[in-house]
């Protein structure tokens, strides 16, 4: 059997005027002379100064750190296969893709997706890659595996070459249907994975007052270059036996910041929870005209 073969991503753009970088062994550079260190562990950080929003955004280190120890006990291991799945029949005949994961966190997701392709009988070259605009989520991200590249970056700008990407995944993140469109493929693919209505709702129920329901966001749905291709969900149950699995979770969501005291301290002194996890899978294509 000859394996998909993982291969560095060579589309790598400066973020201050978008010509190609090239590895220069310990650093990148564009031909106008900007630099970018390779950091120690391996990423490189392409998030300049003016397109950040506050000094460290996204994701704090105790946020990533708690879902690292969350996603560590393959809770949500039906959630990757299924977007594995998706994503490796999505793939056009070509023989060589790059796949990237935007908003990828501690990449989680990418790596469980990069180990499928490593078991996938086909001999086409892929190269991944993941950025986040959290620094402490990407070093995470670099512990995880080499093959990918990780970036520190956004995805409303992100820094990669126009028209170089086949298909992007985004899990419970930040899209960005404008920023995509500067680096997709024509019909290039972008798939979503959003909480559905049901997903988390006994957590919920326990730590605000009101009980709610995961809406939607219809207002960033939908672009007009992009056609909805396909839509698949999934539901499981998930069994939570320690009180430290319940707080990982609830430290990785942004339910902590909503929840009111009280349901905080029902969460602190519970030690075990049953769950419903319910999503949804939009399959987009990117319609370029031409
Ligand atoms: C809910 S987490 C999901 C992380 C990962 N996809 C997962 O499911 O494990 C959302 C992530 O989006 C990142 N993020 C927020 N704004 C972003 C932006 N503009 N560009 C890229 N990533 C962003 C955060 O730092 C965080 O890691
Ligand atoms: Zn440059």
């Amino acid at each position: 059997m000859h394996v998909m073969n993982i291969i560095p991503a060579h589309n790598l753009a400066c973020p201050i005027d978008k010509l190609e970088l090239l590895n220069k062994g310990n650093y990148y550079q564009c031909a106008n002379g900007h630099s970018f260190d390779i950091a120690k562990q391996g990423y490189v950080n392409l998030l300049p100064v003016q397109h950040k929003k506050s000094k460290n955004p996204g994701d704090s280190k105790a946020m990533v750190q708690a879902r690292t120890n969350f996603l560590d006990g393959d809770f949500y291991k039906p959630i990757a296969d299924q977007l594995s799945k998706i994503i490796f029949s999505q793939l056009s005949d070509e023989n060589e893709h790059c796949v990237l994961d935007a908003g990828c966190g501690e990449g989680y997701y990418l790596h469980q997706v990069m180990n499928v392709a490593q078991a996938i009988d086909n001999t086409s070259n892929i190269s991944f890659l993941g950025i986040d605009i959290s620094k402490p989520a990407i070093i995470a991200a670099s512990k995880r595996t080499k093959q990918a590249s990780w970036v520190v970056g956004t995805n409303s700008q992100p820094p990669f070459l126009k028209q170089s990407v086949d298909l992007i995944f985004c899990v419970f993140g930040f899209h960005s249907f404008c920023g995509f469109k500067k680096i997709l493929k024509p019909e290039g693919k972008l798939i979503l994975v959003e909480p559905g209505e049901k997903h988390l709702q006994e957590l919920r129920n326990i730590i605000y007052a009101e009980p709610t329901t995961e809406k939607s966001k219809d207002k960033s749905d939908k672009d007009a270059d992009y056609s909805l291709i396909d839509t698949q969900t999934l539901e499981f149950e998930i069994q939570l036996n320690s009180n430290q699995k319940i707080l990982d979770l609830l430290s990785m969501t942004p339910h902590l910041f909503r929840a009111n005291t009280e349901g905080k301290s029902i969460i602190e002194n519970m030690d075990s929870l049953s769950l419903t996890t319910d999503i949804i899978f939009k399959i987009f294509e990117y319609k370029l005209e031409i």
